[in-house]
């Protein structure tokens, strides 16, 4: 792998220890693995490394292309301090623009900002400070009052445009001009699992999002792991999917994590009897009778996070803030006809009420590990062979941090 260069930059003998411990405990086998040490999740110079050696330099899904529909269509975010926006233009492509405009540096969309919400259609880019103005594509078409000024070139002004690539319908973004493309570093994710649910075809059709008091591995950790429906979930997940019958794919590769969370042995068995798929929203039509028996939950690493069972799929976008904050976005996405079912409209309530259900249940869970991390009574405690996937996500972090193989 290439080697950032903040991994040969000074740093505080205390991250070099850190690093030791990150890369022991992820070189240990499954039946001695512990957790992370806490400074993992707390530490701000832990954090900067992330962010310079991992975070950006890494494909980072942003938003599904059916929540930018038509020409015009934009949303507004920011990805580590970079005010972005992802705008579809008249040629139908999405981009991933930069909102500072090329004038004075304003950000064009300031979040909170009263005249612009974060999503909606625009039929050009305006700043507001002065009124330039720029077409879909980021190129300038008009300012003001500049023909007198010698080193202004109107045709040479455009807003930055960072690299992206649409992903089985996800729109990722790379500050990283060197990263390999997308399609290929997934490609095993897709060929191996994701293909057949044609997720490019798919509607997001429910979103909702949350502030985040805890560290983003807290977040990643909890949703690849199955142990704690047993726990967290014992409620709402645990009777559907329980923790003892779910195990993680040995098929996954450096890049992705996949792992299985079969339904419950008596509805199995009223699968196979009946060939009956479990009520809901229309299925994804490409999947095959066995696909219905499990459901499945998905990391690119490191942070293309998706949920999928045989009629939707939920996409958690999740954008690190800080060592001990992120923001998540939670989504539904469903097959392109399920709408089109006269029973669409309850199932979608039943859906997001469930949804909300158990994330709240996360939610609570991964508030309190955060709590726990910062507390000096942590313990790198011992994992359960259902935290199979917190070991993976170790290693590639030792991989990616510690310039391991
Ligand atoms: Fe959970």
């Amino acid at each position: 792998m290439n080697e950032p260069a903040s991994l040969h930059a000074p740093r505080p003998a205390a991250l070099d220890t850190l690093l030791a411990t990150l890369r022991a405990t992820a070189g240990a086998p499954l039946s001695e693995a512990r957790a992370l040490p806490a400074a993992c999740y707390t530490d701000p110079d832990f954090h900067t490394l992330e962010r310079d050696a991992l975070l950006e330099r890494e494909w980072l899904p942003l938003v599904h292309v059916s929540q930018l529909p038509g020409v015009g269509a934009y949303l507004s975010l920011d990805l580590f301090d970079e005010p972005l926006l992802v705008v579809r233009g008249k040629d139908g492509q999405v981009r991933v623009l930069s909102r500072v405009c090329q004038h004075r540096g304003m950000d064009m969309l300031p979040p909170g900002y009263a005249e612009m919400p974060c999503a909606g259609h625009l039929p050009a880019i305006r700043c507001p400070y002065h009124l330039w103005t720029y077409d879909l594509n980021g190129q300038l078409l008009a300012a003001p009052e500049m023909q007198h000024s010698a080193c202004h070139a109107r045709d040479d002004v455009k807003l930055r445009e960072f690299r992206s690539e649409v992903f089985e319908g996800f729109v990722f973004v790379t500050l990283n001009p060197a990263a390999r493309p997308v399609a290929e570093r997934l490609a095993g994710l897709r060929q191996a699992h994701l293909a057949k649910w044609d997720l490019g075809t798919a509607k997001l059709v429910w979103e909702r999002e949350w502030d985040c008091a805890f560290n983003w591995k807290v977040l990643v950790e909890n949703f690849m792991e199955p142990y704690h429906h047993m726990g967290a979930h014992r409620q709402t997940l645990q009777p559907l999917m329980p923790a003892l019958g779910c195990w993680t794919d040995p098929a996954g590769d450096d890049d992705y994590l996949a792992v299985h969370l079969p339904l419950n042995a008596q509805l199995r068995d009223e699968l196979q009897r009946t060939g009956k798929p479990v009520p809901g929203f229309t299925p994804f039509s490409n999947l095959a009778p066995v696909d219905h028996l499990e459901w499945w939950v998905f990391l690119g690493y490191p942070l293309f996070l998706l949920f999928t069972a045989p009629d939707r799929a939920f996409w958690y976008r999740l954008i690190p803030t800080g060592p001990d904050s992120c923001r998540l976005l939670t989504t539904l996405l469903v097959a392109p006809d399920a709408p089109d079912a006269p029973d669409y409209a309850g199932w979608l309530a039943q859906a997001e009420q469930e949804a909300i259900a158990f994330h709240l249940e996360d939610m609570a869970v991964c508030t309190g590990v955060q709590r726990g991390v910062k507390s000096r009574a942590y313990a790198q405690g011992a994992l359960s062979r259902l935290e199979e996937p917190i070991l993976r996500v170790q290693r590639y972090l030792a991989r990616q941090l510690c310039a391991v193989d």
